[in-house]
């Protein structure tokens, strides 16, 4: 009730429309009517009678019923599908709206392809109860309605005894309508791990094909594609059952008709023309029951669809800015930890008790083994994810009592993958600040040394890069992705390990163009490369979630401890 209420809801702001929509669609559907009323006419009057004038009155009435009824079918044809597509818009937008709210950890805990699945075959399904489904419903209630009432004004016991089986349908319906939710909950399920499998393995083709796991994948995807066609055919069979079942109990209601009808007309109480009619009449009864019964399981079909996408726009953000929260002023870059405690995974610690102070336009190395926690410092100062306990501060301001985007837009980050979206270059700068002017973006540009290499390629800026950058080299991704930082100006600065995809020649171009950015701006690089972080104002040795050493490169030398035999093993290696 709660999932009709809600498109309800969105219905709202096209109301007028809608109501016009449902009165064509009820002059259209009771034009219906129209003909089994004459057609009593025409055998107690017309034929019995052998009235002319009748005859002539009702055949131009009939041309200008079906002539009006043509205008009101386009009228609701027209408005129903106008709201329907208008619904469907504001659906998918709130949807991705939401979808661009929520926090890391929830994608984290998703596959993209059911997502994608969310806004594309979900909304779509909502298509279909919204334009088919929802003027059927109209249309066919009328036509009952209106049936039930000339039934009733031709012969009331005779609709009574008609009525009787409406419960039988009605109960059958109720049952069948269970299944069919349930069926089609299961059946959308499987089009989303389809959906997902593909997306995987699409975007993993490289791997696949490295791997010669062809076979493998087709194996998978082949256990996918069955375990869909199950889930349809269980929802076909219900649906395959429910139509006859219907069918037969009006079929009954029928022959009730008929024989008690007969009886009547045979008695004088009911004339011939009536009789036919009210036989007309009850067909024209059976229909409807039996189209609202089939109705029923898209309906159920396209809420179970609708329950998955409220179920994500009921989806609370995990990061929550408070109600209280302030714009960030323009920062001068101080950044301290306080006994930070975290965790990704409930007891499963991450961090563990973290304190950190850094200066305004200090640079802070971060070293230490893999999944040390090295990232999940990088990850906690933009507020990816919220603390167990302890405190961050910029400035000497919480950061959770900040806006996410006054915080986030100070902040840059080079990742050590870099991500570039489909489009120019050019755009793909452009994303670090949208207002730039070209100036700064070829400054930019040239300050992440990418001026040249792009220059040198025959579209320049323009040059259309792939999905994921396909066509660049990964030093050269990495330096636009520099750049886009550059452009973003942040205050706060922080590169994962960004130069570790390289060659010592193409590192040292990018190591350049990071010093330059690194100018002026509190720095936090992580690196697995010692020798990039040797004049860091200070080095965090990181291991297990904990600071076990902390100090310049001399003074951690001089400790003998983690970093001092890491650094034998590095520098031994390398020279
Ligand atoms: N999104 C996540 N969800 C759950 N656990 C995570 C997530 N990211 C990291 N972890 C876990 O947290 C711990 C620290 O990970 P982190 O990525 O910070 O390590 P790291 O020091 O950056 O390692 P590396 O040098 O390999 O990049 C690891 O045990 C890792 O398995
Ligand atoms: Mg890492």
């Amino acid at each position: 009730m709660n999932t009709y209420k809600r498109l309800l809801y969105y219905m709202k702001p096209y109301i007028s429309r809608l109501c016009v929509a449902i009165v064509c669609i009820i002059f259209a559907a009771l034009a219906n009517l129209y003909v089994p009323w004459v057609l009593k006419d025409v055998i107690d009057g017309v034929l019995a009678q052998k009235n002319m004038r009748m005859l002539n009155t009702i055949a131009i009435g009939i041309v200008v019923v079906f002539f009006l009824r043509g205008i009101f079918y386009y009228g609701q044809t027209y408005l129903m599908s106008y709201i329907a597509q208008r619904v469907i818009i504001d659906i998918r937008e709130d949807l991705y709206r939401h979808l661009q709210k929520l926090s890391l950890a929830y994608y984290e805990k998703r596959k993209t392809g059911t997502i994608m699945s969310y806004i594309t075959n979900d909304v779509s399904a909502l298509q279909v109860a919204l334009v088919s489904s929802m003027v059927e419903i109209v249309q066919e209630s009328a036509i009952l309605l209106g049936s039930l009432g000339t039934m009733f004004f031709l012969h009331w016991k005779l609709s009574l005894l008609t009525l009787i089986t409406m419960p039988v349908i009605a109960q059958a319906m109720k049952v069948f309508g269970k299944k069919l939710k349930k069926t089609s909950f299961v059946m959308q399920e499987r089009i989303a791990d389809i959906t997902s499998v593909l997306q995987e393995t699409i975007s993993s083709v490289r791997v696949v094909k490295t791997f010669v796991r062809e076979d493998y994948e087709i194996e998978r995807f082949k256990v996918q594609n069955q375990s869909n066609f199950r889930a349809q055919m269980k929802n076909t069979q219900v649906m395959a059952t429910l139509t006859p079942v219907v069918e037969f109990l009006a079929a009954i209601g029928v022959t009730c008709i008929i024989w008690y009808g007969g009886v009547e007309v045979v008695n004088g109480r009911l004339s011939a023309g009536e009789l036919v009619a009210f036989l007309v009449y009850a067909v024209n009864l059976a229909n409807p029951v039996k189209r609202l019964s089939r109705l029923f399981g898209d309906v159920q079909k396209a809420l179970a669809a609708a329950e998955r996408v409220f179920e994500v726009l009921d989806t609370e953000p995990e990061i929550k800015e408070k109600a209280s929260a302030i714009q960030l002023p323009t920062i001068d870059g101080k950044v301290s930890f306080k006994n930070v405690i975290f965790e990704y995974k409930p007891n499963e610690l991450a961090l563990n008790n973290i304190s950190l102070e850094v200066k305004a336009g200090q640079m802070i190395a971060i070293v230490g083994p893999s999944g040390a926690g090295k990232s999940t410092i990088a990850n906690l100062i933009p507020r990816f994810y919220d603390l167990k306990s302890g405190k961050i501060f910029i400035d000497d301001v919480d950061i959770t009592d900040v806006t996410l985007d006054s915080l986030r837009q100070q902040i840059g980050i080079v990742p050590q993958e870099t991500v570039l979206f489909n489009g120019s270059i050019y755009d793909n700068i452009l994303y670090g600040d949208l207002n730039a002017s070209k100036e700064q973006v070829i400054a930019a540009t040239k300050a992440a040394n990418a001026h040249e290499f792009i220059m040198a390629m025959p579209e320049g800026y323009d040059s259309q890069i792939g999905e994921r950058g396909a066509s660049l080299s990964g030093g050269q991704r990495q330096r636009i992705a520099i750049a886009r930082a550059i452009l973003k100006n942040p205050r706060i600065l922080i590169l994962d390990e960004a130069t570790s995809a390289l060659d010592t020649e193409s590192e040292k171009i990018v190591q350049v163009a990071l010093d330059k950015l690194m100018v002026g701006r509190t720095s936090f690089v992580i690196a697995h490369r010692l020798s990039t972080v040797l004049n860091a104002d200070c080095i965090i040795v990181l291991e297990k979630g904990k600071i076990v050493e902390q100090g310049t490169h001399k003074e951690l030398l001089q400790l003998n401890g983690l970093y001092s035999s890491l650094s034998k093993i590095q520098f031994n290696n390398h020279d």
